[in-house]
């Protein structure tokens, strides 16, 4: 059964029995994190896009941990050029079977570039990520808006715990993401990409009091450092 931690923002681990991994690693310069990147063990470190609160630390901790990094192609080649090691290209639709588990890129309708000294670097299309883990289905959307495909991925996976951004303004905010919900149908619904910034102060209480009134999804709201264990189940 993996192991899910939050660490603010939309940074996750995910700890299967053949690994663990870390998803958009934005740990320093956060307010919102429990962690910092010399804690961060991990045998890879997914990345859905190259903006700063994303991309984050992921070159640190790649490099110290001589981890993997997957990562949409141009977003994984600005890493190797930046002298990551092992590095796996991916693109949208595509997917791929790891040790650790089975990666899938999903579409995300958002920007990517890494911007330094004011010289914007196009980072390719920005990416959310299906993970098959241990039998059990993760969806982490990354930063996206509302998009109808969300009922493909819906039909298609039975989706066990779904990471949402809703924030607001730079992706979908709670009505969207209540949306999403509908159309995904998870059995667990964790809100992300929230109060890290004024720009994206959310009640995350109250879009989990939506959720569980509108939705058969549950919705934990968790805060840096909370974990949860994926039980194997079936969605309502
Ligand atoms: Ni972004
Ligand atoms: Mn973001």
């Amino acid at each position: 059964m993996p192991l899910i931690t939050y660490h603010g923002h939309s940074c996750i681990t995910v700890k299967g029995s053949n690994g663990e991994i870390i998803i958009d690693p934005y740990l320093t310069g956060s307010k919102y994190t429990d962690i910092s990147p010399g804690e961060v063990d991990v045998d890879a470190v997914l990345i859905t896009h190259g903006h700063d609160d994303h991309l984050g630390d992921a070159l640190t901790i790649a490099s110290q941990c001589d981890a993997l990094v997957v990562a949409p192609m141009e977003l994984a080649s600005f890493c190797r050029n930046r002298g990551i090691r092992k590095t796996h290209s991916m693109q949208i639709g595509g997917s791929y079977q790891f040790d650790f588990g089975w990666v899938k890129l999903t579409q995300a309708l958002h920007g990517s570039c890494v911007i330094e000294n004011g010289r914007i670097e196009y980072t390719g299309n920005p990416c959310g990520f299906l993970l098959r883990i241990d039998d059990s289905m993760i969806y982490h959307a990354g930063d996206t808006g509302l998009f109808g495909d969300m009922k493909l991925l819906g039909d298609m996976y039975e989706i066990d715990a779904a990471f949402l951004p809703i924030g607001d303004n730079f992706t979908m905010g709670p009505e969207d993401a209540l949306v999403a919900v509908g159309l995904l149908r998870p059995r667990i619904v964790v809100p992300i990409h929230y109060n890290t910034f004024d720009v994206i102060s959310q009640d995350a209480d109250s879009f989990k009091k939506a959720v569980e009134e509108n939705t058969n999804s549950a919705c934990y709201v968790l805060e840096p450092g909370d974990s949860f264990e994926l039980t194997p189940g079936s969605r309502k």
